[in-house]
């Protein structure tokens, strides 16, 4: 059955209709709308319109719903009286073959209104429209997600990025989410592009692990299947480097796709730093996660615990407010969670990044702080080296860590994994001092590079450096907890390497 024809020709049934308000619903719960509080609406009759109405008595909220054809000034005064907490509008009108400006006219309006804390914007038009911290667009999401789009989060659901951006995400937003079962090398290094092709994927999210590991075996892979469908392509999981960053989003991407740098924790439950492209006038800087998610404030603090202020500065990543998804403790120990994340910074939730914000504000992930070096008095995250390393064509993946160094304090120690087909190895180790040297500084340039086969990762990709850095400070015999290590052998491996590299040394000084 039809329940609502609308004058331009659509319909709605009541199943969507109720799936419209449920998810309305639920996006004014999330943001702090209780029973009792009251809710301008601000929109022409549509079916969102109706929805919103609903959404607002589904959860026990007032609402008000004033005429699209009021001015500013009638509308902050039917907010005002009703003391709202919200306005729900959409970014434009079309009346009469005219483009309507409602969210300009609720902007000016609730100017005067210091008791409305978002405002709900929902695009009627394709036009983009300024956008406050306080405003809370209902249709974008960093992946720009439309409804009907299949979205290919390929993370396991055994971690968090399965969790919110297979299962809970898609889920709540009625979305259309594939399931990933397989590797992204089973049967061969086309899997994930083979699947874009069949299931006509729009959003491809991954991680930089694999589109490092991909980048290895060439563009071909890529280029035997279509994907045209592909919209906007995310990262997620670790800083990802130039070079992967470009792969991406030349080669798999065309050049054509948004690629966005999502940064964000388990403790986190969904994105916090992103860029947002869908928004008006918004740029996307590559491998840069560029800028907090709506409700979420960054931090960045020095050593001594004060916060930095300005541009153009480094520091600890902390966020200064709670947000919906933020962990509620770690279960069973409540004083663990206080201790890992809000002892450091009292009144601030601690990351444990490192992040730096560019003189435009933009935010970029430096790395854990733990791996954070000291060399010669310059700090540093390893994740710069790598980063600089990474852009020789031979070397797909790297990973540095710091050791005692009698003059210096720290020294870096770097592993390097070559391309299956690189000969000259001892060009390769020097060519890569000189890209430090030349990308950041000499202080930087790795005392010791050591080539190995693969690098030793935790299930869902991320490098263990800890187990690097016993290594190389001689304790690979207590390694610590290495249960999440995703294959024992590479350790072994790895410590081979190192003892041969060491006895070689000897042997030469
Ligand atoms: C840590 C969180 C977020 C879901 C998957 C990992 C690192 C994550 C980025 C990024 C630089 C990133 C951080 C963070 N990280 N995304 N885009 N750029 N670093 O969840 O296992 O809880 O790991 O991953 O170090 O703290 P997780």
């Amino acid at each position: 059955m039809v329940e609502y024809i609308c004058s331009r020709g659509s319909s709605l049934r009541l199943r969507e209709l109720l799936d419209t308000t449920c998810r309305l619903a639920n996006t004014l719960k999330k943001y702090g709308i209780h029973k009792g509080d009251r809710v301008a609406i601000y929109m022409p009759v549509t079916p969102l319109a109706v929805a919103a109405m609903l959404a607002c008595a589904r959860i026990g909220a007032i609402h008000t719903v004033v005429f699209a054809g009021f001015s500013a000034e009638s509308l902050a005064g039917r907010i005002i009286d009703s003391g709202c907490k919200a306005v729900i509008t959409y970014n434009q009108g079309v009346r009469g073959g005219r483009v309507v400006e409602l969210k300009k006219t609720v902007d000016e309006a609730v100017k005067n209104c210091p008791g409305v804390k978002h405002v709900f914007v929902a695009q009627r038009t394709d036009n983009k429209v300024h956008m406050d911290d306080r405003d809370i667009p209902l249709e974008e999401h960093v992946f720009d997600y439309q409804q009907g789009d299949v979205f290919g989060c390929v993370a396991d659901i055994g971690w968090i990025t399965g969790h919110s951006y297979v299962v809970y995400g898609p889920l709540c937003n009625g979305g259309t989410s594939v399931l990933f079962e397989s590797t992204p090398l089973y049967p061969d290094p086309g899997r994930y592009w083979e699947t874009v092709q069949r299931l006509k994927i729009n959003q491809f999210y991954g991680a930089p692990t694999a589109i490092r590991l991909l980048l290895k075996y060439g563009d071909k892979w890529v280029k035997t299947y279509d994907r045209s469908s592909l919209k906007t392509l995310g990262s997620v999981g670790e800083p990802i480097n130039h070079e992967a960053w470009q792969w991406f989003y030349r080669v798999v991407g065309d050049s054509r796709c948004t690629l966005v740098d999502t940064w964000w924790q388990t403790e986190t439950g969904g994105v916090c730093i992103a860029p947002r492209p869908s928004e008006e006038g918004a740029e996307v800087i590559p491998a840069m996660a560029m800028r907090p998610f709506f409700g979420i404030v960054p931090a960045l603090m020095d050593e001594n615990g004060k916060v930095i202020e300005g541009n153009d500065v480094s520091g600890a990543l902390c966020i200064a407010q709670p947000w919906p998804g933020l962990a509620r403790t770690i279960y069973g120990d409540d004083q663990r969670f206080i201790d890992a994340y809000f002892k450091k910074y009292p009144g601030y939730y601690f990351t444990g990044d490192g992040a730096y914000r560019s003189p435009e504000g933009y935010y970029q992930i430096t790395g854990r702080m733990d791996d954070v070096i000291n060399i010669s008095g310059h700090r540093l995250g390893t994740a710069e080296i790598e980063d600089a390393m990474d852009e020789h064509p031979a070397v797909p993946e790297t990973a540095v860590v710091g050791y005692p160094h009698e003059i210096k304090g720290e020294g870096a120690f770097a592993f390097i994994v070559l391309k299956e087909d690189t000969v000259q190895t001892e060009n390769v180790k020097e060519e890569l001092k000189s890209i430090v040297a030349s990308k950041i500084a000499k202080y930087a340039v790795p005392d010791h590079v050591l080539v190995v086969k693969r690098l030793p990762k935790t299930r869902s990709g991320k490098i263990m450096r800890r187990v690097l850095k016993k290594i190389v400070t001689n304790q690979s015999s207590d390694l610590g907890d290495i249960t999440t290590l995703d294959d024992p052998i590479i350790v072994a491996e790895i410590v081979d390497a190192y003892e041969k590299y060491k006895t070689e040394q000897s042997a030469s000084s």
